[in-house]
């Protein structure tokens, strides 16, 4: 069944508008106060983490004030928990220490980390039916599996945990199409199958994963009218889609299942050629999340070699990933 879908009206730009994309990015960058109001109060620091990955994809990361960006993300860290706030006065989270240790690893600045403290922080969520907790105030989804997983990874303190739990707990999210959901019985969403995907790569567990289900699922995500992708049946395609459902065919080593040509004309066409930036469908305004995952994904399928390489995994370039000398093990499907 076709699905919900929009339509793709002629005349957009059918380049890659790089240079403006980067001028959007930077705009934000430019004072600490524009970096505060940039994003939504409660997730600064993911925003900053969005148009730093965004900078580094484009190869534009040195245009950016890192000392500026850097104070930013240090004053976030909470030093109670360990964990990080998404900006001053609000409560820290998993998601946005994840966030925080991300832009630390790509300016290669995680020495000014105590991260024996972050450690703790991530131990401290975690539950006895092996499940991860968001924050204090116990919300429970596999998302914050992969953020535990994805931290003490980057960290290299992977043995912090035995992840033995805490993969059974996320087996159980996994429902008969292949997907996975927030928590176990919940529909796949490709958001939490990227998670679920991410964590089991992490942990060297993908082989319990039905491949060729879970892949099947993933391509039909891709409308025939547009081009683009939707996170569920009967959803309106979206650009963060291009990251969530190829990063999880990436590791799943099934890209080529999808059309990538006409993704990456769904993406040209969701730019907005004044102001620079993407958005999440064809005429909305563009954000900086949906800049990054519209440029991760069009780095992904290949479509821009002037892009760099991004991993599936981590929503970082390969080359930040090598300098620090973490290397992922894929399975060979
Ligand atoms: C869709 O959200 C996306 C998800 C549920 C996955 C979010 C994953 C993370 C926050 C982990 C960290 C990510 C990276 C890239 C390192 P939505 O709320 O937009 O879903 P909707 O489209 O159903 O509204
Ligand atoms: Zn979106």
């Amino acid at each position: 069944m076709a699905g919900r879908d929009v339509i793709i009206k002629p005349g957009y730009s059918e380049e890659l508008l790089l240079d403006l994309h980067a001028k959007y990015i930077l705009k934000y960058g430019e004072t600490e106060d524009d970096f505060e109001f940039a994003v939504t109060d409660f997730l600064r620091i993911s925003g900053v983490y969005w148009c730093v990955t965004a900078m580094d994809i484009m190869g534009q990361l040195d245009a950016m004030n890192e000392d500026v960006i850097i104070k930013f993300v240090m004053d976030c860290f909470d030093e109670s928990t360990g964990g990080f706030r998404p900006c001053y006065g609000h409560d820290p989270s998993l998601l946005y220490t994840l966030s925080a240790v991300q832009v630390l690893t790509t300016f290669n600045k995680l020495d000014v980390l105590d991260s024996q403290k972050v450690v703790d922080y991530v131990k401290s969520l975690y539950q006895s039916d092996g499940s991860f907790l968001g924050d204090k105030w116990g919300e429970v989804d596999t998302r914050f599996s992969f953020g535990a997983v994805a931290i003490l990874f980057l960290l290299k303190q992977l043995d912090a945990i035995d992840w033995t739990k805490a993969t059974e707990f996320v087996l159980k999210c996994m429902n008969f199409d292949g997907g996975f959901g927030t928590r176990p019985g919940s529909e796949s969403h490709s958001g939490q199958i990227y998670c679920c995907v991410g964590y089991l790569t992490l942990t060297g567990n993908l082989h319990h994963v039905e491949v060729d289900n879970l892949s099947w699922w993933l391509a039909e995500r891709q409308l025939p009218q547009s081009g683009g992708l939707n996170g569920r049946p009967e959803k309106l395609p979206d650009v963060c889609y291009s990251w969530w459902v190829i990063a999880s065919l990436a590791m799943l080593k099934r890209v080529n299942w999808i059309d990538a040509k006409r993704l990456s004309g769904f993406i040209l066409a969701s730019q907005d050629s004044e102001t620079g930036g993407i958005a999440d469908r064809p005429g909305d305004v563009a954000d900086p999340f949906h800049t990054l995952f519209g440029l991760a994904g069009m780095s992904l399928v290949g479509a821009d070699s002037r892009l760099k390489s991004v991993n599936p995994c981590l929503c970082m370039t390969e080359d930040v990933l090598r300098k620090q000398g973490l290397e992922i093990k894929y399975l060979p499907f």
